[in-house]
């Protein structure tokens, strides 16, 4: 993935041995995306068959960040089954348990003693990006570095100290939706504001942010919010006041925050789009396998057609069916005589004669089938907070 910012050339390697530190946060109980999260948590719904927490992991890992810390909440078990020590990560896992969801600046609160005085870039568990890490770190720790080197000389427009802290943003067109940033004539970060009704500018604050151990003292420092959450904004918001710099870069490329039906589905669409092709099933000699599409191995096609982007999981069947674009399988599901397109299931799934599931997110062990009689009539069994539309 592209790391580097528009209009900057940074040295991924900057003369600067501190350590920086990772902290995830995967309390979130995911209300959002139920009933899927009756039962599994939010972060590790997959995107293209992995879990979307490991998009951020992986991230993490490849700018060089070792130690991470992952917040936990209800789900603490199923996350650390899947996550484990981080060593098929290439880096050390801590699980730091959060017993209520108190906000985000609740979890740097909690994470005191992991992060110690260390810089850390904090992630949320349920944002996806396509940038990578290793630009925005590099930033970082090139202004670190100009700072503490004053006598090589900043570039005239340089950075006049270390930052705090390190933001990211985007134009949205619906920033009321999250913490919004304004910018001075200069382009310096001069408020921020949660979930604004009257935003100050269209740009919103992405779940990626560098810190500074200053942030320990504004978290102290801060009152919940009328959500009654201590906001990581407000915190941020506090070290402005208190004169620390706050910088911030413009995100480049695409961004989601995954915890609802549409840009889980979304995402699954962009990371699909750039899966290399590759064949590691069986394809019989009635099946057909069109595009950029990642067969398992293990995987089964049997007088179907699979157009992508898709990808079906290791140990999955697939017969008598059409597998459309902007589709992933995951492994042991078994489609027969149906067709699906632009569609997130999960493990285990079972669908059945069903002439076209679209847009779509099924559930672990769930099940679609139609009946021989092909009636209008339909019978459900649905858990708590399921949706369906009979398009
Ligand atoms: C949180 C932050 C918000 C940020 C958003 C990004 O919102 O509070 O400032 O813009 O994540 O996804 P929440 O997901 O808690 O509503």
């Amino acid at each position: 993935m592209p790391t580097i910012l528009p209009g900057r050339e940074i040295a991924r390697q900057p003369a600067r041995t501190a350590v920086m530190k990772g902290l995830i946060l995967s309390g979130g109980a995911g209300t959002r995306l139920r009933p899927i999260t009756h039962t599994s948590a939010k972060q590790l719904v997959p995107v293209a068959n992995k879990p979307i927490l490991f998009y951020g992991i992986e991230d993490m890992a490849e700018a060089g960040i070792t130690e991470i810390g992952i917040i936990v909440g209800s789900t603490a078990a199923e996350i650390e089954a899947a996550v484990g020590d981080g060593s098929r990560f290439g880096v050390h896992v801590s699980y730091l348990p959060q017993d209520e969801p108190l906000g985000l600046a609740h979890c740097v609160l909690i994470a005191r003693d992991f992060l110690g005085d260390d810089d850390f870039v904090m992630y949320l568990g349920d944002n996806m990006l396509e940038q990578g890490l290793g630009g925005f770190i590099a930033r970082w720790e090139s202004q670190h570095t100009a700072a503490l080197q004053p006598a090589l000389g900043d570039a005239p427009d340089g950075p006049t100290g270390a930052p705090a802290a390190q933001i990211l943003l985007t134009p949205v067109p619906d920033p009321q939706r999250f913490g919004v940033a304004e910018l001075d004539d200069e382009g310096n970060v001069v408020a921020l504001v949660e979930k604004p009704e009257d935003p100050p500018s269209d740009l919103a604050l992405v779940g990626v942010y560098l810190f500074s151990k200053l942030i320990h003292q504004a978290v102290a420092a801060i009152a919940p919010s009328a959500r009654g959450e201590l906001e990581i904004t407000d915190a941020i918001q506090w070290l402005i006041d208190s004169g620390a710099p706050v910088h911030h870069d413009l995100l480049d490329g695409w961004w989601l925050d995954t915890g609802k039906k549409d840009p889980l589905l979304e995402s699954n669409r962009r990371v699909l789009e750039s899966l290399e092709a590759r064949v590691d099933g069986e394809v019989d000699a009635d099946s057909k396998v069109d595009g950029r599409v990642v067969i398992e191995a293990g995987a089964r096609l049997v007088n179907s057609e699979v157009r992508g982007p898709a990808i079906i999981g290791a140990g999955s069947v697939i017969t008598s069916s059409y597998i459309g674009p902007f589709t992933a399988v995951a492994a042991n599901c078994e489609v027969t005589d149906s067709e699906i397109d632009q569609s997130v299931i999960m493990e285990g799934a079972r669908i059945r004669a069903v002439p076209r599931l679209t847009d779509s997110l099924m559930g672990r062990d769930s099940e679609v089938t139609r009946g021989a009689r092909r009636s209008q009539a339909t019978r459900v069994t649905l858990g708590d907070h399921s949706t369906v539309e009979l398009a």
